[in-house]
C-alpha cells in the first residue's frame, strides 16, 4: 500500500514520464511523439547512426493540399524504436521562389537518408514532382548535410540514367522510337494501351533520363548503395548503382518486372540473398504486396508472391510498403514498415510496423495488434 502511495506521489511530482514510455509497437494506432503529437513522417525511411535511429519522412498537411509539400521532410530520433523525439524539419521547401525545384507546393515523396562513411556526408534522396505539374515530372531529388539532423541543402533534381542503357537492355530498345508515345500518369494498373515493352518507354527516355517515381535506397555490406525506383510510366522497376559519393546514379542499372506496375519498393538482405517488397500501382488505395528474391542485385530476380498472410493480407493490412529496417544488436531482425494512407486527411496516415518472419527463403508478414523487439533473438 505504502509503495503504491509513493508511486502515485512521485508520478504527480515527476509527471510519470518514464512509466508512460512505449514498450511495444501497436501497428495502425496513433503514434504520439515526445510532444504527444502523432508522428508526421510518412513514406519514410530510418537511418541507424552511432547508436541512435533517425526517422525521416514526408511532413504532410490536412485538406486538399495535404499531399503537396508545404513544409518539407521531418526528422525524429529514437534510442529504442518505440519512443520518438520530434527533431523538426531536416529539409525545408523553398518559400520565396515558386520556380525552384523544391518550391513550396511541389510533391516530395518517400525521402530516404544514408550516410557516406568516405565523404562523411548524410545524403537524402526523394521522389520529386515539380510544383503544379501533377505527377508528370517523375524526378529524383538529392540533398546533403554534414549533420544527421540537418539542415539538408538541396543539391539537384533530375531524371536518372540519361544516356545509359540498362545491363539487360533488349535489342528492340535500341531501335529509333517515335516521340508520340503519351506521357501521362495514370496512377493505376493497365492505363497504357499495350505492354510497355512494345511502347519502348525506355528508348523514348534514353536521352533525357528515365522516369523515377516511388523510390528507395539500399546500402550493401560493402558500402555500395543502390537507388530503386518505379520507372517507364510506373510499369517497370529499375535498380541503379549509385556513385561512390552517393550523389548520382552511376550509369549501371537493371530493369525488373517489366509490365508488372510495381511501386513502393523496399529492398533488404537476409542470409546473403537480396529481397524486394513492393506493391501494385493503385494510387492511395491498398493492394496486395509483392515480394521477390535474387542472389545478386544485378542477377535474376524471382517473384515470391504476396508475403502477407491471414485477414486483410490481400490489402497488405490496409497499407503500402515503405521501408525495411534491420534492427541493431538483434539477430536476423528485420522490420517491415508501411503506410496506411489517409488521403482525406494525410496527417492521420498511420504506420504499420511488423516483424519479418521467414518460411524457408520466403518472407512472411502476419498481423499483430501489439508486439515488441523480444520476438527477435539477441545477437
Ligand atoms: C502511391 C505511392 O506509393 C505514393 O507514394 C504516392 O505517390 C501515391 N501513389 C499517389 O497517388
Amino acid at each position: 500500500m505504502r509503495i503504491i502511495q509513493l508511486l502515485v506521489i512521485s508520478c504527480i511530482l515527476f509527471s510519470c514520464s518514464e512509466t508512460n514510455k512505449n514498450q511495444a509497437f501497436t501497428p495502425g494506432q496513433l503514434w504520439p511523439d515526445n510532444k504527444g503529437t502523432h508522428i508526421n513522417a510518412h513514406g519514410g525511411g530510418i537511418l541507424h547512426f552511432q547508436g541512435k535511429y533517425y526517422w525521416f519522412g514526408e511532413h504532410k498537411g490536412s485538406g486538399e493540399i495535404g499531399n503537396t509539400a508545404q513544409v518539407g521532410v521531418s526528422c525524429y530520433s529514437s534510442d529504442d524504436l518505440y519512443n520518438w523525439k520530434n527533431e523538426g524539419i531536416a529539409l525545408k521547401v523553398v518559400e520565396n521562389d515558386s520556380t525552384h525545384d523544391i518550391a513550396k507546393g511541389c510533391i516530395l515523396e518517400r525521402p530516404k537518408v544514408i550516410y557516406n562513411a568516405k565523404t562523411r556526408k548524410f545524403v537524402m534522396w526523394f521522389h520529386l514532382e515539380l510544383k503544379g505539374k501533377g505527377y508528370d515530372a517523375a524526378r529524383s531529388g538529392v540533398a546533403i548535410s554534414d549533420n544527421v539532423l540537418g539542415p539538408y541543402t538541396f543539391v539537384k533534381s533530375f531524371r536518372p540514367e540519361s544516356g545509359f542503357w540498362p545491363v539487360n537492355v533488349q535489342p528492340y530498345h535500341l531501335k529509333p522510337v517515335s516521340d508520340t508515345i503519351k506521357s501521362t500518369y495514370c496512377g493505376g494498373k493497365g492505363c497504357l494501351p499495350a505492354h510497355p515493352d512494345s511502347l519502348n518507354i525506355l528508348g523514348r527516355d534514353f536521352k533525357n533520363g528515365q522516369m523515377a517515381r516511388d523510390m528507395n535506397l539500399f546500402v550493401d555490406d560493402d558500402g555500395t548503395a543502390y537507388h530503386i525506383y518505379a520507372s517507364e510510366e510506373n510499369s517497370t522497376l529499375h535498380i541503379s548503382q549509385l556513385t561512390n559519393d552517393y550523389l548520382s546514379n552511376s550509369g549501371k542499372y537493371i530493369r525488373l518486372f517489366s509490365g508488372r506496375y510495381m511501386e513502393a519498393p523496399a529492398m533488404f538482405k537476409h542470409n546473403d540473398k537480396y529481397y524486394l517488397f513492393a506493391s501494385d500501382c493503385t494510387g492511395w488505395a491498398p493492394n496486395a504486396a509483392r515480394s521477390a528474391i535474387a542472389d545478386s542485385v544485378f542477377g535474376n530476380w524471382t517473384e515470391l508472391g504476396n508475403p502477407c498472410i491471414g485477414k486483410d493480407s490481400a490489402l497488405t493490412f490496409y497499407s503500402q510498403s515503405t521501408f525495411v529496417l534491420p534492427v541493431a544488436g538483434k539477430k536476423d531482425a528485420l522490420i517491415f514498415i508501411s503506410d496506411r494512407w489517409n488521403p482525406k486527411d494525410h496527417t492521420d496516415g498511420r504506420y504499420i510496423w511488423l516483424p519479418i518472419l521467414f518460411e524457408k527463403e520466403k518472407p512472411v508478414l502476419k498481423w499483430m495488434d501489439t508486439w515488441s523487439l523480444d520476438v527477435f533473438a539477441n545477437e
